[in-house]
């Protein structure tokens, strides 16, 4: 079976209507979507989400952010694909991104940055479980 990785299109890529643009890049690369759904997060779970990044300057942000409105949730599968869902979205800050790369394209700025991409096979699996129960996850 193929790896997967987690992604969430972030409140300014939904608001900026940017959804179906990025999901066909997401096709186009090779990923398959087996799970997704548009939601929004409240407060307290956009700060569990992001648990690990809690003693961070812009943990505060990050969450208001993340809760201000939409995101869409998708877990995608693919050989390779967290490392290969990294190199589709480019780095964290925009203005460092690749070009071409999903933020080159659609992010604002390092906070509001249009997509998350999960950084290792465990975080994956466990921001997956997160948003998903195994019912919902076709693979
Ligand atoms: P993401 O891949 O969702 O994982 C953690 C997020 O924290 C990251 O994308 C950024 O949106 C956010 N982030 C990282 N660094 C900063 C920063 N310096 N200021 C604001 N947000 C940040």
């Amino acid at each position: 079976m193929s790896d997967i990785t987690f992604t969430m299109i972030k409140p300014d890529a939904v608001s900026a209507g940017h959804i179906g643009a990025i999901l066909k890049k997401i096709n186009e690369a090779g990923f398959r979507i087996v799970a997704m759904k548009m939601s929004k997060l409240s407060l307290e779970k956009a700060g569990e989400f992001y648990e690990i990044h809690r003693e961070r300057p812009f943990y505060r942000e990050l969450i208001e952010f993340m809760s201000s409105g939409p995101i869409v949730a998708a877990v995608l599968e693919k050989e390779n694909a967290v490392e290969d869902f990294r190199t589709l979205i480019g780095a964290t800050n925009p203005a460092e991104a690749e070009p071409g790369t999903i933020r080159a394209l659609y992010a604002r700025d390092v906070g509001e940055n249009a997509v998350h991409g999960a950084d290792s096979d465990e975080n994956a699996r466990r921001e997956a479980g997160f948003h998903f129960a195994t019912t919902e996850i076709f693979r």
